[in-house]
């Protein structure tokens, strides 16, 4: 069994390469992040506001979220039911941005995402995988782009799924978010002292899959097959 962790800011591709290497070893992707938009889109169906710690802590108690992985994809479900996309908002975003600064809701989740890696070879992405989730992780990467770099991929995804969006507007909610994640207090988004620093600006994705394939390679060996 081994554990891959990757951190870094929004945009820098680091679920759809993880997703891509998760495939090629055979092992387990783990989006963190979505457990963070969940607890966001459930703190939006109460009405209440994310930055409110008081109110929003008030709310875990009525609040399960459970992850399943069916088909090797993961899905999250929020009281039951799993909502699919409606996580993938740039209003969902900032829901669990601001979420995510709130200690009750950091420790409402960790476990969750321990118990995970407990039992399976993973990759898991997020910003505080390295430092707190999975210190002890075979691997761990901080992976980043140039904000120009990282607001045109999410672009380009927002608009193939469909939504109706400004450049500038997401390199705007972009930096705005990055900031805010950096800066908190708890777990902020930061390279662990012994993560390898990956900026792939200038690669494409399949160049960045197996950028990523050759560190896991060279950290845990033959156990990394595929
Ligand atoms: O990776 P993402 O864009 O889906 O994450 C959404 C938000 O959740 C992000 O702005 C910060 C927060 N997050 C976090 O604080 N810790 C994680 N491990 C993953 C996400």
């Amino acid at each position: 069994m081994f554990h891959i962790a990757i951190d870094g800011p929004g945009g820098a591709g680091k679920s759809s390469i993880a997703k891509a290497v998760a495939k090629r070893l055979d092992i387990l992707y783990v989006d963190t992040g979505a457990l963070y938009r969940t607890v966001g889109l459930f703190v939006k169906q109460n009405n209440t506001d994310p930055k409110n710690a008081e109110a929003v802590g008030a709310l875990l108690p009525s609040l399960s979220i459970v992850v399943k992985y069916e088909g090797g994809a993961q899905v999250v479900y929020l009281n039951g039911v799993n909502y699919g996309d409606a996580i993938r908002t740039p209003e969902m975003s900032m829901y669990a941005s601001a979420v995510s600064a709130i200690p009750a809701v950091r420790a409402f989740l960790l476990e969750t995402q321990k118990e995970i890696a407990r039992h399976n070879s993973v990759i898991m992405d997020g910003r505080d995988i390295g430092t707190v989730i999975l210190p002890d992780a075979d691997v761990k990467i901080f992976m980043t782009a140039s904000p120009e770099c990282r607001a045109m991929r999410r672009y380009n995804e927002l608009v193939a799924k469909g939504q109706n969006v400004k450049y500038e507007d997401v390199l705007a909610e972009m930096n705005s978010r990055d900031n805010a994640d950096s800066s908190r207090d708890i777990a902020p988004t930061k390279a662990a002292d012994d993560a390898v620093l990956f900026d792939n600006s200038e690669l494409d994705f399949e160049q960045s899959v197996d950028a990523v394939i050759a560190i896991v390679r060279e950290k845990v060996g033959d156990e990394a097959n595929g």
